[in-house]
This record gives structure tokens, sequence and C-alpha cells, in this order.
């Protein structure tokens, strides 16, 4: 028989050892039932971080899956050197979702592509090499995306790209030019002048940063960063990239893209990936006629408008229309923040509370007076709750930030189960 113990080895004989997993003893999932997962003897957990922020829709007999069955019975695969039903319908939706005039969209298989090909785009009509990142940022795995990692951890490969400049993070808590919001004046955007006319050629081709750095730390921006920072870089010619993979298709509880809904702000390009298709591999890079034109190709991408994942996709975007998931997002992201903000009353490890619809971070602290980041704090909660039966994740700098983003079906019991396990998780920290 299969154990928990026989897998963790077969996994460490037969996997390169950079594919690190979570828990200290790894887990094996085998099925799952809405917000709900099963391992592979028989435990069941709520899942409060839906596979990296992916699975929108949860588990089990949903309509994606009833609609990838099907679709796999007629049709698998194409490529792009044909056209599809699902690839068209996809790209005529996300047109109308979108905001105005950003009408045309390349279809990849995950993140990190879409950002490679927003990137690509963004030189291509700038005609310029140079690209602004934020601190903290994360944008993927491929050489290049890792060129746009703002954390030394994810900096990890032996060649990097020229031709990056970081801007400060919005990270208020650790503001990193030690200032204080809101008297500050959003100085870490208007610092953007400073790097641009210091770092690079003076007209960068983009900026791409993440409405809410995910990775990084669910690190929400103040509401009026994103107008500064496009403000700031207006006079350059300079576009913005929104990398809207963890936060895009309603999970900010606003509307579709978080940095339109959330933050009041159109950018060039939206980048996405993860929650659109609901677990299947997408991605997606979205933007104006204008922009996308400038790049002729030829250009391919042998899965991307794969028939599978984009009605899969256009499935997950209806149902979250119909069940108003958007909006359950926000309600529920309420509630438990408003829960785990009155646990930090009674529960001084808890640094800060933040985020926006169900994308939540929670910072782990040695002592409020220092801020000394937890890291070991962290990996103790993850596995504390576990115990309880509940999946977070974890991230940060420092690695002291727990990670809550559950699928946009967690309800009102699953918000209960979860504040309750969390409690109960930090009380048996002491
Ligand atoms: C904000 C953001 N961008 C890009 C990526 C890369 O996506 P993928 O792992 O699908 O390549 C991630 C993955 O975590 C992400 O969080």
């Amino acid at each position: 028989m299969k154990t928990m113990q026989n897998n963790a080895e077969r996994a460490k004989r037969h996997f390169f050892p950079a594919q690190q997993t979570y828990y200290e003893q790894p887990l094996t999932l085998v099925s799952g039932e809405g917000s709900r997962l099963r391992d592979d003897v028989g435990n069941e957990y709520l899942d409060g971080f839906a596979g990296i922020c992916t699975n929108t829709l949860g588990y089990g007999d949903t309509p994606v899956a009833q609609a990838v069955a099907e679709q796999a019975k007629e049709l698998i695969h194409t490529s792009t050197l044909y056209l599809n039903e699902p690839m068209l319908d996809l790209a005529e939706k996300v047109a109308e979702i979108a905001p105005q005039g950003m009408t045309k969209s390349f279809f990849s298989n995950s993140g990190s592509e879409a950002n490679e090909m927003a990137t690509l785009i963004a030189r291509t009509s700038k005609k310029s090499v140079d690209l602004l990142s934020l601190d903290h940022a994360y944008h993927g795995r491929t050489a290049y995306t890792v060129a746009l990692a703002g954390q030394s951890q994810w900096r990890n490969f032996a060649t990097q790209m020229p031709h990056v400049a970081f801007l400060p993070n919005p990270y208020c808590y650790r503001c990193p030019l030690e200032m204080t919001y809101p008297s500050c004046g959003i100085a870490c955007a208007k610092y953007a002048k400073r790097v641009v006319e210091s770092q690079t050629d003076g007209a960068p081709a983009a900026m791409i940063a993440e409405t809410i750095s995910g990775v990084g730390g669910i690190v929400a921006p103040p509401p009026e960063y994103f107008h500064v920072l496009k403000e700031t870089l207006a006079p350059y010619g300079t576009l913005l990239i929104a990398d809207e993979v963890q936060t895009g298709w309603g999970r900010l509880g606003d509307g579709w893209f978080g940095m339109v809904s959330s933050y009041g702000v159109v950018p060039d390009i939206i980048t996405s990936a993860k929650g659109l298709a609901s677990g299947f591999p997408i991605g997606i890079t979205i933007t104006r006629p204008e922009l996308a034109d400038t790049f002729k190709g030829p250009h391919i991408n042998t899965f991307g408008g794969n028939p599978i994942a984009t009605r899969a996709a256009l499935v997950t975007i209806d149902v979250v229309e119909k069940r108003d998931l958007i909006a359950n997002c926000k309600r529920q992201g309420e509630t438990l923040m408003a829960g785990l903000r009155d646990l930090a009353t009674t529960f001084h490890a808890i640094g800060e509370v933040r985020g926006k619809g169900l994308m939540i971070g929670v910072e782990l602290v040695q002592d409020r007076a220092s801020k000394r980041a937890a890291p070991d704090l962290a990996t103790k909660m993850l596995e504390e709750m576990r115990e309880r039966k509940v999946l977070i994740g974890k991230g940060g700098r420092y690695g002291n930030v727990l990670r809550i983003q559950p699928p946009f079906v967690f309800d009102d019991g699953d918000v209960r189960e979860f504040l309750q396990a969390f409690k109960d998780s930090l009380a048996a920290l002491r």
C-alpha cells in the first residue's frame, strides 16, 4: 500500500530536489469536494490555499470538471496553428469583461509565459529593452521572469538578464523608505522618477507590478498607489503591466481585475493564469490592438488556446458570474479579515493582517515592537493548521507571512471553521 511515508521517498528518489513541498511529511492529495480535499490516508481538509490561489470553483463534480470531460471526448488539442471554438469564445468573453479597448488576447499555459509575452509586447512596441519591477515581486520561473523577481530567494538562477530596475515596494508595514502612510504622499511610487532617470535608458518599455504581491507576502498597496505610479511614469511613455495572476477573476471582491476594480487604474497590459480555468493550466496576456499589433511574429504556442483549458476558463467565468462569486469573495474576505484582526488583539505574534477579498496575509513577528520576522512560527502554523485539518500557504521576503487564498466557493461555515482552527493553532504555538 502507498503511504504518506513512502510517497515522500518516491518523490525524493525521482523528482528534482528543487521541487520542494510544504510540511515535514509531504501531503498527497487524491480527491475533493467543494472547499474540501482528501489525502491518501483518508483525512479531509478545509482548503484555505486553493493549490496556490488557483482552484476557483473548488473540487469534485464541478461545472468545470463536467465541461472538461465533455470537451475531452470532442477535441483535446489543436495548437495555435488552427482555430477552435472555445478559444474564440474565451477571447470574445475576455474582451467583453476587460477594460474598454483591451480586445486582444494571447493564450499560453502559465503565468510565467503570460508575463514573458507581456514584456515582449512592451519591448517591441516601445523599442526599449528596459523594464521596471518591484522589490518583493514574483512573476514566474522562466529565465526572464526570474530576472523580474524582487526577492533574492527567487533570483536563484546562475544567469540573470540585464535591463531590469527595481522600485521600492509599497509595503507600508515595513516601509522601505522609512516613512508613514499617508503623510508619505506615496513617495515609493514617486521614486519611479529617480529610478527611470538613473537606472534606465530614460524611457523604459514597461513597469510590471502585481496588484497585490502574492508570493512576496500579500502586500496590498495603499488605495492611491497605482494612480500615483501611472502619473509618475506617464512622461516617459512607460507602459503599465498588471500581473493579475493571483488577483484576477474576482478574488479581490470588486470586479474581474484587481488593478481596475479595486484600485481604479486601467493598465496597458493585463496578464493572468492560475484561477482563470479553475485549476486547468492556462495563461493569458490581454492588451489593446495597437500594442498587440506591433508584434508581427510569427509566433506559436503548442498548447496555447487548448480547447479543454479555454472551455474550463469559459465555464469558470460563467459560474463566477451566475453564482455572484465576486461578491462572495468580498463578503467572506471581510468576515475572515475581521476575525483575524480580532485574534490579533490576543495573539501578539500577529504583526499585521492585510489584503483584499479572499487574498489575505497574516504577518508573524517575534515581537511587535521590533517587528522581527518569525519564519519559524509561520512554518509551525502550517503544521498546526494541518493538524486541525486546514490548509494554508506561506510567503513573504522573510518567509513569515501566512497566505489565505481559498476557493471562491468558501462559505459562512468554512469561514467559521477556518477561524476556529486558526485560533487553536495560534494557541498551540505558545
Ligand atoms: C503574481 C504571479 N505571477 C506569475 C506567476 C507564475 O505563474 P506560473 O507558476 O503559472 O508560471 C505566479 C505564480 O505563483 C504569480 O504568483
